[in-house]
């Protein structure tokens, strides 16, 4: 039977899953997407033409490849048709390969209005979301009020919903946001649309992915965000609202835990996080700033600039056991290429105690200072290499250092944003 394989970010996104299941969809039949919604932004680059994508899977660009779109994802109709048309002029198929749960919670332009209203009531405590409606949607999920993709396809039902939806996020605008309420008519009117043009592609993905395993075929379960800002797990309250760790991939698309097979973890060689929250290891030098123009560490999502500092160890291995990784993805190894002295932080300290393991509690983070392991850079360029023999010593040095910190075989390692920039010395699908 063929292994079911889970890619996932191990910080706060921006890993690069989005090259790494492009890359490894070439062993896969299905590529799920299972949280998240379009606050995701992975970046495919294939012999230098670069498609960014948000809410369609990472494996849209492998022609053979189903793509679904798991209940567990947030989904905003007029994005993903959007996704789809822009595809679609660059000349993929996309229409016949994407499915998308009928079960999955419906982002409306309401939910929007909250997601930036909220922020700016926060004033300096924003979280700094993407402000794509991501939270409200999620927060109508788990009060048992939203609107799934599969009403969409029921007028007569979707109507009544919707109007009863808009007023109450009407009101909460009005009278606690001091915001502009919705023309609630509209919105009803872009449902009916929104369930015309999708409405060939709203199935029962569970059971469609039921099929795909029974018949020995392989599945690839794509995360969004990182484990940093998982709801329970990440820098609460500075995380994305849905578990963005391993277990979500079972629950997020309607499979048993025991399919999934191996987990990946994709950390970059360094550490980004875009919005606010807790980061250690941030670097405010010029090695911060040449992580990020040489990194070209701008949001894929919002262009906002990303902060960037040294590879945190201390979060990325409790990262590493919460998902239960069993393969390792290092990228953007190249960025290091030419900084003199490379750091690791492999403890925190806090009050006087060294501490191994990350404090639950976001504040006690925030003042955590780093303790670094120092090694030494290298100078020649990883890019371009194919086996690990051809990086310089001290780059091989780092990333053994990596694996052994994170308890994790290294099986990837990314020198460069194309397809062809990737040494896989062990396939995680077993081929
Ligand atoms: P994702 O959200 O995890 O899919 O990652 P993003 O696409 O948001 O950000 C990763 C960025 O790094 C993208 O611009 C990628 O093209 C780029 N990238 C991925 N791997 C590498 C690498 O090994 N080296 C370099 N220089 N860039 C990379
Ligand atoms: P990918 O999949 C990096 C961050 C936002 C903000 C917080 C909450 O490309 O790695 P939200 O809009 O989700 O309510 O924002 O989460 N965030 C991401 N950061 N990469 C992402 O996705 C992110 N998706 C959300 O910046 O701090
Ligand atoms: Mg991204």
């Amino acid at each position: 039977m063929a292994g079911n394989v889970v890619v996932l970010g191990i910080q706060w996104g921006d890993e690069g899953k989005g090259k790494i299941v492009d890359l490894l969809t070439e062993s896969a039949h299905a590529v799920v997407r299972f949280q998240g919604g379009h606050n995701a932004g992975h970046t495919l680059v294939i012999g230098g033409t670069k498609t960014v994508l948000h809410l369609v899977p990472s494996g849209i660009l492998r022609p053979e490849v189903r793509c679904f779109v798991g209940n567990g994802v947030v989904v905003a109709p007029d994005a993903l048709l959007a996704e789809i048309n822009e595809l679609e002029l660059a000349g993929i198929d996309a229409r016949s390969r994407i499915f998308i749960s009928s079960a999955c919670p419906v982002i409306l332009p309401s939910h929007v209005a909250l997601d930036q209203a909220r922020e700016r009531a926060r004033g300096s405590n924003a979280i700094g979301t993407t402000g794509r409606g991501i939270g409200p949607a999620y927060e109508d999920k788990a009060a048992r009020r939203g609107l799934r993709m599969g009403e969409l396809l029921d007028l007569p039902t979707c109507t009544s919903h919707v109007l009863e939806l808009v007023e109450y996020h009407n009101f909460l605008l009005r009278k606690l946001l001091n915001s502009d309420a919705l023309d609630a008519a509209a919105v009803v009117a872009q449902c009916q649309m929104w369930g015309e043009a999708l409405s060939p592609m709203i199935v029962d993905v569970a059971s469609e992915l039921e099929s795909i395993l029974k018949a020995g075929e392989a599945v690839l379960f794509e995360g969004a965000q990182g484990t940093l800002l998982d709801i329970d797990h990440g820098t609460y309250p500075f995380v994305t609202s849905s578990n963005t760790t391993a277990g979500a991939a079972a629950s997020g698309s309607g499979v048993g835990p025991r399919t999934l097979s191996r987990v990946v973890g994709v950390v970059k060689a360094y550490t980004t996080r875009v919005g606010s929250g807790p980061f250690p290891t941030e670097l405010f030098d010029s090695v911060g700033g040449h992580l990020a123009s040489k990194g070209h560490e701008l949001g894929a999502t919002t262009g906002r600039p990303r902060r960037c500092g040294w590879f945190d160890a201390v979060a990325a291995r409790r990262a590493c056991w919460l998902n239960s990784v069993n393969s390792l993805c290092v990228t953007k190894l190249d960025v290091l290429d030419g900084v003199p002295q490379v750091q690791i932080c492999t403890g925190y300290r806090l009050d006087g105690a060294l501490l191994e393991t990350p404090p639950i509690d976001s504040r006690a983070l925030s003042r955590c200072e780093p303790v670094y392991e120092v090694m030494p850079g290298w100078e020649q360029p990883t890019a371009g290499a194919k086996r690990l023999s051809d990086l310089p010593t001290a780059a091989r040095c780092y990333l053994e250092r990596l694996a052994t910190l994170l308890e994790a075989p290294l099986d990837i390692v990314s020198t460069g944003p194309d397809r062809q920039d990737t040494m896989v010395l062990r396939n995680p699908f077993g081929q």
